[in-house]
């Protein structure tokens, strides 16, 4: 009888146990959940502003008419990580995955979060890359919190002012006297590099040089019946790719740049004067102006049966 008291009691005590801890836990849910999440209506009571701003972003349209997967559905957090412990002390820098460099979450770990959904397509090369390895951010060109702009969520209002903020001695080439429009808008850093990695470096957008300048002058290609040597090989042979101070890009004036490979005695060299001198009152006219390219005039190639000299 005393035995059947106490197995009545402790189960009474078990029931009740059980139920304060299913209490618990369901103040809880509302709060979080298993893995620490607490939703994007947490975080917006006390980061309005920011909410407000992401919500022009690719990322807050996706996530929330279309979430890919899981992780999409958490909103703020799945980027920035569970924010329950952030809720607890906010002023705590390791409680939350920040990617501003006042806060001080280390580069790797910023990655990972945006690698999670974006491993593949451009960044397949991201690994290894010259920006991983000098330890850039996502978060270094990318701005996703607010729509800055058109396209790519960048840092800064265009490809090319983004990579300006690092690469200062770039802008200074592109503003030289001769320079593809590229400040004029018209192209940008990014037609020519993938700043998430590539096989060729320096970060080049296809497998050589030259296979990238015929995607947009591909009357370069060819085939030519006259083949010029150094324009098959390399067209930095003779060209710069951002700016240069001679006209069309080029990496010296004429004619030293021709002469830097063809001897300048006899012809064709040395046609600056009449008087074979290099400068003076009365240069020789065949000379002024393009130089050795009034008569080479086709100098990427020739189609001419006669055209082995280039002439036409
Ligand atoms: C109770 C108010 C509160 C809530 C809720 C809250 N935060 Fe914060 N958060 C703060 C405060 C305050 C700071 C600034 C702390 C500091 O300066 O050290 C902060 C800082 C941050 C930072 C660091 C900013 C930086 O300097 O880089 C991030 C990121 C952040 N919060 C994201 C979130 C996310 C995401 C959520 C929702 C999961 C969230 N917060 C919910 C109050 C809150
Ligand atoms: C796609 C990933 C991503 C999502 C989603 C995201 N953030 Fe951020 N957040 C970032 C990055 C990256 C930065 C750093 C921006 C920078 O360089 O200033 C940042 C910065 C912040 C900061 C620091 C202040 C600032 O603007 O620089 C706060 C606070 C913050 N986020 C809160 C939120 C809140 C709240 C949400 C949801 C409404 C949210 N984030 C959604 C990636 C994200
Ligand atoms: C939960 C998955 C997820 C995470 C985490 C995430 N993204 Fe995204 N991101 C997407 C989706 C989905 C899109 C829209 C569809 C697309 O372009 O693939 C997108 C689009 C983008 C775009 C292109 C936007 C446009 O307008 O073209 C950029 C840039 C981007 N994300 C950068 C980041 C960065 C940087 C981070 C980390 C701070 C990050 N993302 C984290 C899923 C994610
Ligand atoms: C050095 C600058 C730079 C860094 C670092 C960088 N990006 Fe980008 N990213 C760009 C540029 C430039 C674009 C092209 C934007 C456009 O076309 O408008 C871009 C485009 C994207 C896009 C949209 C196009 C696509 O491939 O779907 C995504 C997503 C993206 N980046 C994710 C990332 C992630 C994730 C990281 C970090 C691992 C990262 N980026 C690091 C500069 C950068
Ligand atoms: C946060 C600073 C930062 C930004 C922004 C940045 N870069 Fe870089 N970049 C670096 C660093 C650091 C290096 C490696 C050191 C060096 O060669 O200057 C580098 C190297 C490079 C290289 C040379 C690679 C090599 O193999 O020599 C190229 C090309 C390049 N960046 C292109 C870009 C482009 C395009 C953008 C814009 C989409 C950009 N970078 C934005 C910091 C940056
Ligand atoms: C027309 C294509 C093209 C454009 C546009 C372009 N680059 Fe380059 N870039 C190249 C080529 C080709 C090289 C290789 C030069 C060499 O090997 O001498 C290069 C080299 C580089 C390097 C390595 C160091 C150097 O100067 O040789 C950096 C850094 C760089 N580019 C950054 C940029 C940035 C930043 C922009 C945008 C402002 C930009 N590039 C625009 C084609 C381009
Ligand atoms: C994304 C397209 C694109 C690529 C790639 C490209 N260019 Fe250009 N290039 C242009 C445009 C656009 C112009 C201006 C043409 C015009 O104004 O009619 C130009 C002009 C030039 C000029 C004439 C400049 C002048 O001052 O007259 C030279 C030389 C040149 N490019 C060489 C190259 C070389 C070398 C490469 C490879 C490293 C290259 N381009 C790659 C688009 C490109
Ligand atoms: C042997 C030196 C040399 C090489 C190599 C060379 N170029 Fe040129 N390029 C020139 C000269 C010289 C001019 C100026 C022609 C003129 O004034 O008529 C020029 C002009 C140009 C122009 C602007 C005028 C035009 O013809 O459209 C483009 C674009 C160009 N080169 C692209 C290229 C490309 C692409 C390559 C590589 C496939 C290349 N060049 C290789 C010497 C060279
Ligand atoms: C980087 C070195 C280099 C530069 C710079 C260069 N060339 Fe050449 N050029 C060559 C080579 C190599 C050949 C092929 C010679 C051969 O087949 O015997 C050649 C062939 C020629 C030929 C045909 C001659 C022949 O014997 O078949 C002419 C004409 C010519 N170049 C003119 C020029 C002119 C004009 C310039 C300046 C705009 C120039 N080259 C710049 C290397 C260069
Ligand atoms: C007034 C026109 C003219 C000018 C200017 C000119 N050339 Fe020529 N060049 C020719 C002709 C014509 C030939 C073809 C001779 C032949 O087929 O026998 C030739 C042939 C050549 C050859 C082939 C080798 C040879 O001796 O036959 C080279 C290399 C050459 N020129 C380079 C140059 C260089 C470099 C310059 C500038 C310093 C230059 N030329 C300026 C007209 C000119």
């Amino acid at each position: 009888m005393a035995d059947g008291t106490a197995g009545w009691a402790r189960g009474a005590l078990l029931i009740l146990a059980g139920l304060a801890l299913s209490a618990t836990t369901a103040a809880l849910a509302i709060a979080q959940d298993k893995e620490g999440y607490i939703g994007e209506a947490r975080c917006a009571t006390c980061h309005k502003l920011e909410q407000e701003h992401w919500a022009h972003t690719a990322h807050a349209k996706v996530f929330r008419v279309n979430p890919g997967n899981a992780l999409a559905t958490r909103g703020c957090e799945a980027c920035h990580g569970p924010g329950a412990k952030h809720l607890q002390d906010a002023t705590d820098k390791t409680a939350i995955i920040a990617f501003t460099h006042r806060r001080g979450t280390p580069v790797e770990t910023q990655n990972a979060q945006c690698l999670q959904c974006h491993k593949g397509r451009q960044r397949i090369f991201w690994q290894g890359s010259v920006h991983q390895t000098s330890q850039l951010s996502c978060s270094d060109c990318h701005n996703p919190m607010a729509k800055f702009s058109v396209s790519g969520l960048l840092a800064k209002g265009s490809i090319s002012e983004t990579c300006f903020t690092c690469h200062q001695q770039q802008r200074t080439e592109f503003r030289k006297r001769s320079h593809m429009p590229l400040p004029e808008g018209r192209m940008s850093c990014g037609d020519c590099h993938n700043p998430h990695g590539s096989v060729t470096r320096p970060l080049i957008k296809a497998d050589t040089v030259n296979q990238l300048c015929y995607a947009c002058h591909s009357e370069k290609r060819g085939p030519f019946i006259w083949e010029h040597a150094p324009v098959r090989r390399d067209c930095l042979s003779c060209h710069t790719a951002h700016g240069s101070s001679h006209e069309s890009l080029l990496v010296v004036a004429r004619p030293f740049l021709c002469q830097q490979c063809h001897a300048n005695i006899s012809h064709p060299a040395n046609l600056l004067t009449r008087s074979n001198l290099p400068r003076g009152a009365w240069p020789d006219e065949r000379a002024v102006n393009r130089s050795c390219s009034n008569c080479h005039s086709q100098i990427h190639g020739s189609n001419h049966p006669s055209g082995a000299r280039f002439q036409r």
